[in-house]
């Protein structure tokens, strides 16, 4: 089978290292992909949102199947695209995308079928959010209802604070497009826990849990990033929160979905915050996370063409979803200065230590090739992940690896994981 991948980050890595490992693949496309994948797939320079190009490669290279790993194609509707002209296709249409596209959407959503999440109001009016923010409880979180790179999310102190929220948002338009709507909500306080999911409309089969780390410094302070690193599985997802989110969270969200006419195929990963009051859910994304599918599926025992097209069939039910009873924790090593200014294009060494060990594993996110030198080509560079017999012996051979590559400006957190040791 022909698989391509549309993405270009850790995630899209991870996914191209177990696609690799499927007796039932020959050959991996990627598009654009990036100096690691290239490693696996054979690469071509086209743009994730250009949808016309995508279809006319697959259609060229006769792919048998399209997985794609990021959220803007998704919201975008390249699925619809790529099935209109037969390719098969991994991921939500553009009707269920909008899970992740629109937080207007998910929270009406979760408030029509019970599902837990915080109280929140959704606003088109500036005028108004502020009018509602003068009675308000604070702190209180602000989002932007489109995408924005995981940095629509504000968390207000006062009033003060709030209505400058509000301007950056609606009226100065920040997020672009992301801000004509706005949910104001609760704020919660808990631990926080990722859990992607595998979905064929029906069914619904969670992975393992893991967690991210979204502050760019130690001791979660600084800016908020695309993640700095994650380990799974998280000790704090116990049986007890897993009942629950079965009962309450899981098949209630695909439940819903169907009912809105707008089935959801593909993975659904559930943001959630183990409040007081138990788990609720702070976010969905229609996709794997990133960097959490780094951590998540080299435990997954199951192949993954297997998985994805039971998806796509409507088989799901027949599978059955298997994890290593071990632990992985992913160190991002980012250039430094990451998520405001860097440089870029400087040469990484020691990338070759990661073949001679089992149990190692070094994504790409942004790099390139140049005269065969790999260089830095953007703000976070590798995912290093190890795996362990457990998440303190998993963090600590993640932490030896990132010792292993060497590139001027190397940036990381060095408390990835660090809540392990409240357990
Ligand atoms: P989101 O993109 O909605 O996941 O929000 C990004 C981050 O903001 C989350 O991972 C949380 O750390 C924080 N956050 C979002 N919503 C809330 C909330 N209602 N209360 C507290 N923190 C929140
Ligand atoms: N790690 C968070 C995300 O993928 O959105």
């Amino acid at each position: 089978m022909k698989v391509l991948i549309v993405g270009s980050g850790g995630r899209e890595h991870a996914i191209a290292y177990c696609v690799a490992k499927s007796d039932k693949v020959e050959k991996i496309y990627c598009t654009p992909g990036n100096a690691g994948i290239a490693e696996l797939a054979e690469c071509a320079p086209i743009g994730a949102m250009e949808f016309d190009k995508i279809v006319a490669f697959a259609k060229e290279k006769e792919v048998d199947l399209v997985i794609v790993g990021m959220d803007d194609p998704l919201v975008g509707g390249l699925v619809d695209e790529l099935e209109a002209e037969g390719i098969r296709t991994f991921g939500p249409r553009k009707n269920a995308a909008i899970l992740e596209g629109s937080k207007a959407f998910s929270k009406d959503l979760m408030k029509k079928y019970h599902i837990p999440t915080a109280a929140y109001e959704n606003f088109t009016d500036p005028d108004q959010a502020i009018a509602y923010l003068e009675t308000a409880k604070f702190p209180i979180v602000l989002k932007a209802d489109g995408l924005a790179l995981g940095k629509g999310v504000l968390i207000c102190q006062n009033l003060e604070e709030a209505k400058a929220g509000v301007k950056e948002i609606m009226m100065d338009k920040k997020f672009g497009s992301a801000g004509n709507e706005m949910v104001i909500e609760e704020f919660m306080t808990g631990r926080e826990v990722s859990v992607l999911s595998f979905v064929d409309g029906n069914t619904i089969k969670t992975m393992t849990s893991a967690q991210d780390h979204k502050r760019a410094g130690d001791g979660d302070t600084g800016l908020n990033t695309g993640g700095m690193g994650t380990f799974s599985p998280s000790p704090f997802y116990t049986k007890e929160v897993e009942d629950f989110c079965n009962q309450y969270i899981y098949q209630a969200t695909v439940d819903a979905m169907k009912a809105e006419g707008r089935p959801f195929k593909g993975v659904i990963f559930f943001g959630l915050m183990l409040t007081e009051e138990g788990p609720k859910v702070l976010e969905y994304n229609a996709r794997f996370g990133d960097p959490e599918a780094q951590v998540v599926l080299p435990r997954m025992k199951n192949d993954i063409i297997e998985v994805i097209e039971a998806c796509i069939d409507g088989t799901l039910d027949q599978i059955d979803l298997q994890f290593e009873d071990n632990a992985a924790v992913c160190v991002v090593l980012a250039s430094d200065g990451y998520p405001v200014k860097y440089e870029k294009g400087l040469e990484i060494n020691g990338l070759e230590e990661f073949d001679q060990h089992e149990g190692y594993y070094c994504f790409h996110a942004g790099t390139c090739k140049k005269d065969g030198k790999f260089l830095t080509n953007g703000g976070r560079v590798l995912g290093v992940t190890a795996k362990g017999k457990d998440l303190k012996e998993a963090r600590a051979n993640a932490y030896a690896a990132t010792e292993w590559v060497k590139f001027e400006n190397k940036y990381m957190r060095h408390d990835i994981g660090k809540a392990i040791d409240e357990v």
